[in-house]
């Protein structure tokens, strides 16, 4: 069901193509033919002021826009910045979605999170689950901005027939992931402790959390992949996967690990022998978070880096980096 009804080249705004996600896509849209990136930095445009973005719209005229820039961080970033959070990504979200139906793009997708699903929802989650219970108060604000998100996308759909969609991905991780000692995620921030302790010769590494929650990761390049899918589906074959009131997509590799075995899986990759002491008194979040991906695999996606290969890749880019730096 992939749409060719486009007039060539199709003007694509790539918003956030210097984070992780923005990237991988900048990587695979690059390689297709037909495609002219339009891509901004934040110096050039800072996409939460409201009037800059709306001139740079009606300046460039995008066919498309995906959005992938966000103000994203893991738990600590979450729980110190809570304003930044929602302030920042309710304020790029309705810029772009209002200055795209102004400007009449034909077709946008939003990146979400799987974070915006209720802390104790059923699992593995199915995209109906959105809204029907508490979230998870560690990354509250952040993800009442995604579900904003979300909302607005499904809105001007409902209002005015735009073709705005959104994918919500499960935790990522790959090249050019945020390496910061505080304000990053697990699985770069495990690797960073853990090849520290092999430089330093500590003994050991002490791990947030009980090791028993249990979450799900997806390597960058593979949710790109997935983004470009979705987005050459006919308006027809989206609107069919979903619904007026649930549109967003779920994107995960529909298996999840303990972070305790992820802990060990990294260990192994950066050559840590020391030991590995769970600190059950640090902030855990919920304690098991699994997308339920049947939309995707019916549209014939199934990721294609395995768990231990996008480990592995990811230290070799990030040693890379260190010698560049
Ligand atoms: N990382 C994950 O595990 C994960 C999981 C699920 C969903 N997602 C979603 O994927 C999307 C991208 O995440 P990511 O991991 O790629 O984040 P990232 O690496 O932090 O990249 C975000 C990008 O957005 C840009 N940006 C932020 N605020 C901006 C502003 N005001 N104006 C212009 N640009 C701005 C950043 O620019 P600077 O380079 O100048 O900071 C950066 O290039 C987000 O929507 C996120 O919710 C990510």
């Amino acid at each position: 069901m992939t749409d060719t009804s486009f007039a060539q080249p199709l003007r694509i705004f790539l918003a956030g193509h210097q984070g992780m996600v923005g990237r991988a896509l900048y990587r695979l849209l690059e390689q297709q033919p037909g495609i002219e990136l339009l891509v901004r930095s934040r110096k050039e445009l800072d996409l939460t002021r409201q009037a800059d973005v709306e001139h740079f719209f009606a300046a460039e005229k995008p066919d498309w826009v995906i959005i992938a820039a966000a103000k994203v961080g893991g738990i600590l970033a979450n729980q110190n910045l809570p304003a930044d959070f929602i302030y920042q990504n309710l304020m790029i979200e309705a810029n772009i979605v209002h200055s795209s139906w102004q400007t009449g793009v034909k077709r946008l997708m939003l990146l979400g999170s799987s974070c915006i699903y209720p802390k104790f929802a059923e699992q593995p989650m199915q995209e109906e689950c959105l809204l029907s219970g508490v979230l998870e108060p560690t990354n509250e604000p952040y993800a009442v901005a995604k579900i904003a998100g979300i909302k607005l996308c499904e809105s001007y759909q409902r209002q005015f027939g735009s073709d705005f969609r959104s994918v919500m991905p499960t935790n990522l991780y790959g090249p050019w992931d945020n390496f910061h000692p505080e304000h990053s995620h697990v699985v770069p921030g495990l690797m960073r402790r853990l090849h520290d302790a092999v430089v330093e010769k500590a003994p050991a590494v002490s791990v947030w959390g009980s090791g028993k929650a249990r979450r799900e990761f997806l390597h960058v390049d593979d949710l790109a992949a997935a983004v470009w899918l979705v987005m050459q589906q006919t308006t027809e074959h989206y609107a069919s996967l979903t619904s007026p009131q649930c549109s967003h997509i779920n994107v995960g590799s529909g298996h999840d690990i303990s972070i305790a075995e992820l802990a060990v899986a990294i260990a192994e990759v950066v050559g840590f022998r020391g030991e590995l002491l769970f600190d059950s008194a640090m902030p855990e979040g919920t304690p098991r978070k699994l997308l339920a991906v049947d939309k995707m695999t019916t549209l014939g996606w199934l990721p294609q880096i395995t768990l231990r290969q996008g480990l592995k890749d990811t230290y070799q880019w990030w040693l890379a980096q260190q010698v560049v730096g």
